[in-house]
């Protein structure tokens, strides 16, 4: 689908936000909701694994799993100002030789990247218009497990996403939200070959860890 997501999005996450989400992460930690993430893919116990973080933000999955997890990590982000806090922060955590970071829409760029043992997308789906496009590419990247999170399919959501939505056409911003059935999404993870091993709730924000069947 030919769309200009990369520089809506770019606008929408800008410098403010990034910097304010990374003084939030050095005071507190990560978030609710990144810490199920983090929770679930410890779960699994694996060693070295070679990390692709995709619409990572601010970096704080990489910046945790690199200490026991991953061995590696690729962060592909269309934010240049998430990806500018998310440097700053590998770097003070000395592991800027153990991360790559991509500034891009992840649809444009998978074809040139790797295969890695964890993918994880938090929070990222419902900024992107075609979760088909994006889920499907990011499931064909991991070889071992998938975690994301999205928003839950709960009445009150039913009414806050297009009211977001219209506030965000009022002020002539492009940028919108999306809530994909979940579903869908499902559907779509047990084609590529993916099981649901976890399943973890927050008001706003489901949490689904994926395992690759054979696994
Ligand atoms: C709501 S923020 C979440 C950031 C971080 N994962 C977190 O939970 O704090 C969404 C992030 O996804 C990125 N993003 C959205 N669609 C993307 C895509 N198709 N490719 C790469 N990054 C994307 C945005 O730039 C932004 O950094």
């Amino acid at each position: 689908m030919p769309c200009n997501c990369c520089e809506i999005t770019d606008s929408a996450f800008g410098e403010k936000e990034a910097k304010s989400q990374l003084r939030e992460y050095r005071r507190k930690g990560p978030a609710k909701q990144t810490r199920f993430i983090l929770e679930a893919i410890r779960s699994l116990h694996l060693k070295n694994a070679e990390l692709l973080d995709i619409g990572g933000g601010i970096g704080a999955i990489h910046h945790e799993l690199l200490e026991d997890v991953a061995s590696t990590a690729t962060h592909v982000d269309a934010s240049s100002a998430y990806l500018k806090e998310a440097r700053n922060e590998t770097a003070r955590l000395g592991h800027t030789d153990r991360v790559k970071f991509i500034h891009a829409d992840f649809t444009d760029v998978e074809a040139n990247l790797p295969r890695a043992d964890v993918v994880t997308l938090d929070r990222v789906v419902c900024c992107y218009p075609d979760f088909h496009r994006l889920l499907g590419a990011a499931a064909r990247h991991s070889q071992r497990a998938l975690a994301l999170t999205y928003p839950r399919e709960a009445w009150y959501l039913r009414i806050a996403w297009p009211l977001m939505n219209f506030f965000q056409s009022l002020r002539k911003d492009p940028f919108r939200v999306f809530m994909h059935p979940i579903s869908e999404m499902d559907g779509l993870l047990q084609r590529e070959g993916f099981q649901r091993v976890t399943l973890r709730r927050l008001f706003v924000w489901e949490m689904a860890l994926y395992q690759r069947a054979a696994d």
